[in-house]
């Protein structure tokens, strides 16, 4: 396993380019089974999440590499299509989950191994399952794989109990090639859903709504295949724009998605940090001191829950007293006790965290747990006075390319080391 050893104290001052979104290609290119013909993906980014499902792509019978050793793009195609999603992939990646859609829509039948919880969270699929069952699907549960069979996805008016992001997804597949029309409501409104309606739109698709939560699908009788861009990561743009907070630096984020993160900046100019929009991307800069502030998480458009690790980190260097209430997962605060390491003082109470500012994090020996919680560690190795040890940083590895290569390129002092 490999460590970042972290030399803190550093502003960070220069550009940083954003890479393409993590959460948009993983059901982009997991689309590629719906699609009849070749698919070239632009601006994929080189994560672990991303080789995992070029993987599962392969052994369901799909081609699907980088076109080179290097580069971003991704060519991809159907082959003779196979059902099942094994457990050994499944278990490393949830988001394998979003074959079922496409599989059953293109084959009648699936068989994808249960994603087990992970650190976040028991993260159930139960909403996919509930409503391609109103299409028309009908699963059964054998040793830890769900089997979905139908004769023919039909359209159908669901409501989400809950705007699940990987259900919305599942749905929008499913019901691209059902017979008939599909209504999905209370749907996720996250902007990598739309990048997917863009994406099922230039194969043909006929769905609108895109943005809203309520989507309407027509069904077609095939798709075909095209040349897509991913949409940059907003979730690792929000991560860069905390790091320039977090070390008192200033940074230009290129191909920024500022629109998609509207409520992290708002919350991040309410701490007295400065931003400067333009067509190229965003400009942040740091405060001369950072005011507390109070985060809930929420569905998008509200505060992405998958920024509440690295903001919670932030909040340790503000006057006073910060909170945060998560309100996604049951158990996203495993950065909290890591944090505690390097001396931030968090209360824990159920799913509220109470953040006192003002003292300073002092460099340790932390372990990450889960994605953003690694990220949480590194902002705040950034900060911290000596040296941060963050271990088991393949969690880092599934949603930031060369982490350490960018922050360094603007004045960090990191280096990547086996940790023995
Ligand atoms: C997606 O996960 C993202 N992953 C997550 O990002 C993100 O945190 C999450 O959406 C919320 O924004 C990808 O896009 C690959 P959900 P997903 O279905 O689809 C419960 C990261 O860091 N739920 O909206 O799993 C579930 O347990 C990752 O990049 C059910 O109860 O999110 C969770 O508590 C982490 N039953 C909540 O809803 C279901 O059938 C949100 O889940 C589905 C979900």
């Amino acid at each position: 396993m490999e460590k970042l050893v972290i030399r803190g104290g550093r502003p960070l001052r220069g550009k940083i380019e954003i890479s393409g979104s993590k959460n948009a290609a993983l059901p982009i290119m997991l689309a590629c089974i719906l699609v009849d013909g070749p698919v070239l993906y632009r601006n994929v980014p080189r994560l672990r999440d991303i080789f995992t499902t070029l993987k599962l792509l392969r052994i369901l019978g799909c081609s699907a590499a980088f076109t080179d050793e290097a580069g971003h793009e991704v060519a991809a195609e159907a082959g003779a299509l196979m059902p099942e999603a094994p457990y050994d992939l499944v278990c490393t990646m949830r988001a394998s989950v979003l074959v079922l859609g496409p599989l059953l829509a293109r084959l009648g039948r699936a068989k994808v191994a249960l994603p087990g919880g992970c650190a976040i969270g028991a993260r159930p699929v139960d909403l996919h399952l509930k409503a391609l069952e109103r299409m028309g699907a009908r699963f059964d549960l054998d040793s830890g794989y769900i089997v979905g069979t139908c004769a023919e996805l039909r359209g159908a008016d669901i409501t989400f109990d809950f705007p699940t992001v990987g259900g919305t997804e599942n749905l929008l597949m499913a019901a691209s090639l059902a017979r008939g029309e599909t209504i999905l409501r209370n749907a996720a409104r996250e902007p990598e859903i739309s990048d997917l309606v863009n994406f099922l739109c230039a194969c043909g698709a006929e769905i609108s709504g895109e943005g809203s939560d309520t989507l309407h699908v027509r069904g077609v009788s095939s798709l075909r295949g095209c040349a897509y861009s991913i949409m940059p990561d907003r979730i690792e743009a929000g991560t860069f724009l905390t790091a320039a907070a977090i070390t008192g630096g200033e940074l230009f984020l290129e191909n920024c998605p500022a629109e998609a993160l509207n409520a992290v900046i708002s919350k991040l100019e309410s701490m007295g940090v400065g931003f400067e929009r333009n067509p190229e991307g965003l400009r942040v800069r740091s405060g001369a001191s950072l005011k507390s502030a109070g985060v809930t998480t929420r569905p998008y458009p509200g505060f992405p829950t998958d920024m509440q690790a690295q903001i919670m980190a932030l909040m340790t260097r503000a006057e006073g007293s910060s909170t945060v209430e998560e309100t996604i997962f049951e158990n996203r605060f495993m950065h909290v006790p890591e944090l505690g390491r390097m001396g931030a003082d968090i209360e824990l109470s159920g799913s509220r965290a109470v953040i006192r500012g003002g003292r300073p994090l002092i460099g340790a020996p932390v372990m990450a747990s889960d994605l953003r919680a690694s990220a949480s560690l590194v902002l705040a190795g950034l900060a911290a006075q000596g040296e941060t040890q963050v271990r088991r940083i393949y969690h880092l590895d599934r949603g930031y390319e060369h982490i350490e290569h960018k922050l360094n390129a603007v004045g960090a002092d990191i280096t990547r080391l086996e940790d023995r």
